[in-house]
């Protein structure tokens, strides 16, 4: 397959991420609720990996190099098993296991997510939900998809009726106060605020119209990638903390239904300049 934007290129190339992300997730089930504790460990305070996500890693950096062997593999866990690469144009984007601590302490969800960047956009979004089985889908321009259906996101457009989801600060403190006051308006304004541990199943069922908006701050480029093309996909809208489009780096997303996203970013003001 020579890769390029073109849509036949883009759905081989879903079509490659989404047998990697089933392959990955049969691995992962077959180790859920196994996970010996001595195979945990921490790369940085409360950051975990276990030996599950480092084989799972090297089977989807296998299958995607097999399926597009001239592209480049961004991935979680170090890229030491990604080959050299001479395309500058294409990029696989890999969490091989997004929800390590849930996946750890055997909690659903924890799941797979893999993302095509083609000239630093990205075309193809892949969420694989391992624990409840839900795949997730997504090509630019042509729509996202869970199990096959068609997602859209939600309608509601008074933060009164939404139901919001978000990752608490694990790693880095500095900026608790603020981000505890922002949760605080949050209980105050919505149905409520969920903490399910896997940012691209989050930005999923912000796609699927389940959550209405999520936000979270210190996220990588693999966490984020898939997921934010679901949302856009679906018609919703992605921007960091000020509003600018395309966060993959940005380390701040807010990801909602594009009729909350004004009051969202709002309420996020003191977040603004948080990153970490
Ligand atoms: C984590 C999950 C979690 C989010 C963390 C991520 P990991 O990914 O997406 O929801 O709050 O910030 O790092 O480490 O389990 O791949
Ligand atoms: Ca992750
Ligand atoms: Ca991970």
């Amino acid at each position: 397959m020579t890769p390029s934007a073109s849509s036949s290129h883009l759905t081989a190339a879903r079509d490659a991420a989404v047998d990697a992300a089933r392959r990955a997730g049969r691995l992962i089930r077959q180790h859920a609720g196994t996970v010996n504790q001595a195979s945990v460990r921490e790369k940085g305070i409360h950051d975990l990996v276990t030996v599950v996500d480092e084989q799972v890693q090297q089977q989807i950096v296998e299958d995607l190099n097999a399926a597009l062997p001239e592209a480049a593999i961004l991935a979680e866990e170090g890229d030491e098993h990604s080959q050299e690469s001479t395309d500058t144009a294409n990029r696989w984007i890999v969490d091989p296991i997004d929800g390590t601590t849930n996946f750890a302490h055997g909690v659903p969800p924890y799941a797979v997510s893999i993302a095509l960047e083609h000239d630093a956009q990205i075309v193809v979004g892949v969420v694989y939900d391992a624990a409840r089985d839900d795949l997730f889908t997504a090509i630019r321009g042509e729509g996202a998809y869970a199990n096959g259906v068609r997602m859209a996101v939600s309608r509601r457009n008074a933060l009164n009726d939404c139901l919001l989801t978000t990752g608490f600060p694990y790693r880095s403190f500095g900026h608790i106060d603020a981000y505890l006051d922002v949760l605080k308006a949050f209980f105050q304004k919505t149905r409520g605020v969920r903490r399910p541990g896997v940012a691209s199943v989050d930005l999923a069922y912000v796609a699927w119209g389940r959550f209405d908006a999520f936000f979270e701050t210190g996220l990588s480029p693999w966490d984020v990638a898939a997921g934010m093309l679901l949302v856009e996909e679906a018609g919703g809208m992605v921007t960091d903390y000020r509003n600018d489009p395309s966060p993959v780096f940005a380390r701040q997303i807010l990801a909602s239904n594009g009729l909350i996203h004004p009051e969202m970013l709002e309420a996020l003001r003191p977040m603004q300049d948080v990153t970490l």
